[in-house]
């Protein structure tokens, strides 16, 4: 069995309860936190910058900091999210039109000596990702259209997972496969059974107990 793994996302977070929601996640099952950075253009909503992420990271010191770039213009934040902390840095591809550009983003991310993920929204195609595999640590499948949490889940997207992991698997590729968006305990065994390995979870996680609901996620 495929090891999982949840990362909350803490765009969900109850910002009145910060300490105790951040000590709740750390005793919780979760290995990772999501962060998603929203810039008002790639997505029409903002949220947060490396200044905030620095504060999580000393709030939540054991969990690895994934941080989901949703900005029109990644390369400009990469060495801000790594000095604030990031363990994994991943952008949209959408974002990046030029693919040299796209390979010369996860090699400078890599040279940060951090984790490379590429993200793609539901209307792209998950072939543009085949020619970054090889070079990738995870690949960010989105199952609502970025920008919102507590958004539906949409199950066609389930079909991108399948095909990406019969290729991670026959081409043995170390590049895992995360999805985000409208997760929960029935739509997380989907999406496992379709191959996923990290799930990305926000306003499921953090409605009542958190600890709880991490546990329900996981197989
Ligand atoms: C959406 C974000 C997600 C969001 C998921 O653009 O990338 O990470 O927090 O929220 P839920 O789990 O509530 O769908
Ligand atoms: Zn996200």
């Amino acid at each position: 069995m495929r090891k999982i793994t949840v990362a909350p996302s803490v765009l969900s977070l109850d910002y009145a309860h910060f300490n105790e929601q951040c000590k709740a996640l750390e005793k919780s099952e979760a290995q990772w936190c999501h962060f998603d950075v929203m810039d008002g253009h790639f997505v029409p909503n903002l949220t947060f910058g490396p200044d905030i992420l620095k504060g999580f990271r000393k709030a939540c010191p054991t969990l690895f900091m994934d941080v989901h770039l949703m900005i029109e213009d990644p390369e400009m934040f990469i060495s801000r999210f790594h000095a604030a902390g990031a363990d994994l840095i991943s952008f949209h591809v959408e974002a990046v039109k030029d693919k040299a550009k796209i390979h010369e983003l996860i090699h400078k991310i890599h040279e940060l000596g951090l984790q490379a993920g590429l993200v793609i929204k539901p209307k792209t195609d998950a072939h543009v990702l085949d020619e970054f595999l090889e070079e990738i640590d995870l690949v960010l499948i989105m199952s609502v259209e970025p920008g919102f949490g507590g958004q539906s889940f949409m199950e066609d997207q389930l079909d991108k997972v399948r095909y990406l992991r019969r290729i991670i698997d026959e081409k043995q590729i170390s590049c895992v496969i995360e999805i985000d968006g409208g997760i929960n305990d029935v739509t997380a065994k989907k999406a496992i059974e379709a191959g996923v390995d990290v799930l990305v979870a926000g306003s499921y996680v953090f409605k009542g107990d958190i600890e709880e609901n991490v546990r329900k996620l996981l197989p």
